[in-house]
C-alpha cells in the first residue's frame, strides 16, 4: 500500500472559508474528494461554496472543466454546520486565523471528534507546528500543509514537520500533494519554513540599500528585473502590501531570537506607520493605480563610442560576456591574460571597469592605486545573455577618487555593451549580486540546519515566489568562491551579523577551490592591476574626496 491510499478517494475537510480555505476545497474537489467546508463564521462557510461555485462555473465557460465535472465537484461539496459533521474526515486541513492558542484549540477540539488515524494539517505560514501539535494525544499526526496564494495556480506545497510528526504521515501528505498536480518540498518546522526564510533577503538588501539612499525603487526594480526577476523588490512588497510583509519580516526576525541578520526596515516601518501600503492603500514605494516605472529613467540614448583604448583581461564566465558584447558592440578591444591576481577588468584608457566584488568602487580604487575605478553589478539571467538584446538594466557606481570623464566613459562602454546602465551611490556589493549571495547564503545555512535539501531549496523559491532560478543554481553559475568573497566583504564594510557567511557555503570554497566559476567573477588584486596601470599606489596617492 502506498501512503497516497491513505487519502485517495477519502472525506476531507477545510476548515476556515477565508481566501486559503476555498482554494484548497477547490483543489480537494477537483481531485476527486468528498470535501466538508466549515467556519465559525455564521454563513461564512455557505457564501465560500457559492462563491466556489460560479469560480467553477467560470472555469467550464472557459472550456477547463466540462459541466459534467463541475456539477460533480459541486455535488461533493458539503458546508458543515458544527465540527462534529467532520468525523468521517481522512484529513483535515485548517486555514482559520492564523493564532496559535486558536489553533491549539481546535486541534484539540478536533482530537475527541475525528478517527485516531484521520491526519490533522495546518496551513499556517508562519506558527511552529510543533507548537500547534503540542499537548495532543496524538501529535504525530499533526504535520504542516503550507499551501501558497492563489492556491488552485500555485504549485507550491511545503510539507512541514514538527518535533512530533511521524515521517510516514509527511510522506503521505507529501504524496497526497503531487496527486493534486502540486510539488511538494519536505520542511523542518523552524521560522519561515523554506520560502519566507530564504526570501528576506529579496525585501531586506533593497530596503538597505533605499535607507542608504544609493538609489530609487524605480531604479532598483529595474536592475532587480534585469536579472530575471518578474518583479522588482519594491513593486513586489507594493502589491503583497507593506504591512504583511513587514509582519512577516518581523516574526521571522522576533522567532530568530533577533538576529541582526534578519532586522526588519526603519524605511518599511515608517510606510506601515504612515498608511503607504501599496497596492491596496493606492501609495506604497509608488502610487497606484498607474504603478511601478517598467523603465527605469532614461539611459537608452544611442551610446557615443569613447576613442580610448579598451583592454579585457580575464577569462571565465564574466571576461566571455563582456568579450562578446565588445566584439559585438564595435568597439575595439584586445584581451589580455588575467596576469597575476587574476580576475575580471576592462581598462579603458587609464581607468578599469571591474565587476564588483563586494567591495564599493572607492575602496577598490585606494587599494589598487588607481583614481579612476568602477564597478558594475554581476551580470546575472537576461544581463547574462551573450547578445544585446533584449537591452536590460545593469547597476554600476564610481570611486569616489573618479574624474567625471571617466565616468561618462564607463556609462558610453556600458551603453554600447548593450546595457541599460543604471548609476547607483557608492555602494559595496551593488543590487543584484548583494541580493542573490545573500539568498545563496540564507539557502545554504537552511541546508545546513536541515530545513530542506539542496533540491527542495530550489524547487520552493521558483514555485513559492516564482524565482527565474533557485539559489544553488545561481551558486553553481558565480561559484562559492566569489559568493564568500562579496559577503565577506560587506560584512568587513558594515560590520554587523548581516553578512555572516553560513558554514555550509564557506566550506563548499575549501571543497571545491579550483572550480573555473570560483575564480569567473573575481576583481583583481592589488598588484595585478598596479603592474598594468600608470596610476600611482595607494600608499604614495591617497584618495583624493569628492
Ligand atoms: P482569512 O482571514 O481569509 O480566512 C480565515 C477564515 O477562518 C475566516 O473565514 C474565519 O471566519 C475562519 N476562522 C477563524 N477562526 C476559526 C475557527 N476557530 N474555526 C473555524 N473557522 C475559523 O485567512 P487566510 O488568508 O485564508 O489564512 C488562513 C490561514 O492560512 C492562516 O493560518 C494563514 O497564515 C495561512 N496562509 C495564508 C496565506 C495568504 O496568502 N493569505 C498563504 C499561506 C498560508
Amino acid at each position: 500500500m502506498t501512503p497516497t491510499n491513505l487519502f485517495r478517494n477519502r472525506p476531507v475537510a477545510v476548515i476556515g472559508a477565508g481566501v486559503m480555505g476555498i482554494g484548497i476545497v477547490q483543489v480537494a474537489l477537483l481531485a476527486g474528494h468528498p470535501v466538508h467546508l466549515y467556519d465559525v463564521r455564521e454563513g461564512a462557510a455557505a457564501a465560500a461554496a457559492e462563491q466556489l461555485g460560479a469560480t467553477l462555473a467560470r472555469l467550464a465557460d472557459k472550456g477547463k472543466l466540462t459541466p459534467e465535472d463541475v456539477a460533480a465537484a459541486r455535488g461533493r461539496l458539503s458546508v458543515a454546520a458544527s465540527l462534529d459533521a467532520l468525523r468521517d474526515a481522512a484529513l483535515v486541513i485548517e486555514a482559520i486565523v492564523e493564532n496559535l492558542a486558536v489553533k491549539q484549540a481546535l486541534m484539540r477540539d478536533l482530537e475527541a471528534i475525528v478517527a485516531h488515524d484521520c491526519v490533522l494539517a495546518s496551513n499556517t505560514s508562519s506558527l511552529s507546528i510543533t507548537a500547534v501539535a503540542r499537548g495532543l494525544e496524538l501529535p504525530g499526526r499533526v504535520v504542516g500543509m503550507h499551501f501558497f496564494n492563489p492556491v488552485p495556480l500555485m504549485r507550491l506545497v511545503e510539507v512541514v514537520s514538527g518535533l512530533a510528526t511521524e515521517p510516514a504521515v509527511a510522506d503521505a501528505i507529501a504524496m497526497l500533494a503531487a496527486d493534486w498536480g502540486k510539488t511538494a518540498v519536505h520542511t523542518k518546522s523552524t521560522p519561515g519554513f523554506i520560502v519566507n526564510r530564504i526570501a528576506r533577503p529579496f525585501y531586506a538588501e533593497t530596503l538597505a540599500l533605499l535607507q542608504e539612499q544609493a538609489a530609487t525603487p524605480a531604479v532598483l526594480d529595474a536592475c532587480v528585473r534585469g536579472a530575471g526577476f518578474r518583479m522588482g523588490p519594491c513593486e513586489l512588497m507594493d502589491l503583497i502590501g507593506h504591512d504583511t510583509n513587514f509582519a512577516v519580516t518581523q516574526s521571522v526576525y522576533e522567532a530568530n531570537f533577533y538576529d541582526k541578520r534578519y532586522q526588519p526596515s526603519l524605511v518599511q516601518r515608517e510606510m506601515v506607520d504612515g498608511g503607504l501600503l501599496g497596492r491596496k492603500s493606492g501609495r506604497g514605494f509608488y502610487r497606484y493605480p498607474d504603478g511601478a516605472a517598467k523603465t527605469a529613467d532614461g539611459e537608452a540614448a544611442a551610446p557615443t563610442l569613447p576613442a580610448v583604448p579598451l583592454v579585457l583581461h580575464g577569462e571565465g564566465p564574466v571576461a566571455d560576456l563582456l568579450a562578446s558584447r565588445l566584439a559585438g558592440s564595435g568597439l575595439g578591444f584586445t584581451r589580455e591574460a588575467a596576469g597575476e591576481g587574476g580576475g575580471i577588468r576592462l581598462r579603458i584608457g587609464d581607468g578599469w571597469l571591474l565587476c564588483t566584488d563586494g567591495r564599493c568602487a572607492t575602496e577598490c580604487a585606494n587599494t589598487l592605486g588607481v583614481h579612476d575605478v568602477a564597478l558594475f553589478d554581476w551580470p546575472v539571467g537576461p544581463a547574462a545573455a551573450g547578445a544585446a538584446t533584449p537591452v536590460v538594466p545593469l547597476a554600476w557606481t564610481v570611486a569616489a577618487q573618479a574624474s567625471d570623464d571617466f565616468a561618462a566613459q564607463v556609462a558610453e562602454v556600458l551603453r554600447a555593451l548593450g546595457w541599460l546602465p543604471q548609476r547607483m551611490a557608492d555602494v559595496p556589493g551593488l543590487v543584484v549580486a548583494r541580493t542573490i549571495a545573500m539568498l545563496v547564503n540564507e539557502a545554504s545555512d537552511a541546508v545546513e540546519q536541515g530545513v530542506c535539501d539542496v533540491a527542495g531549496a530550489d524547487a520552493a523559491m521558483t514555485l513559492g515566489v516564482n524565482y527565474p532560478a533557485g539559489p544553488f543554481a545561481w551558486l553553481a553559475q558565480v561559484g562559492a568562491a566569489a559568493t564568500v568573497r562579496l559577503l565577506d566583504a560587506l560584512d568587513a564594510f558594515y560590520r554587523g551579523e548581516r553578512y555572516r557567511v553560513s558554514p555550509r557555503l564557506r566550506r563548499a570554497t575549501w571543497t571545491a577551490p579550483s572550480a573555473p566559476a570560483a575564480t569567473a567573477w573575481q576583481a583583481p588584486a592589488a598588484s595585478a592591476a598596479r603592474s598594468a596601470s600608470k596610476e600611482p599606489t595607494a600608499s604614495t596617492a591617497p584618495p583624493a574626496e569628492r
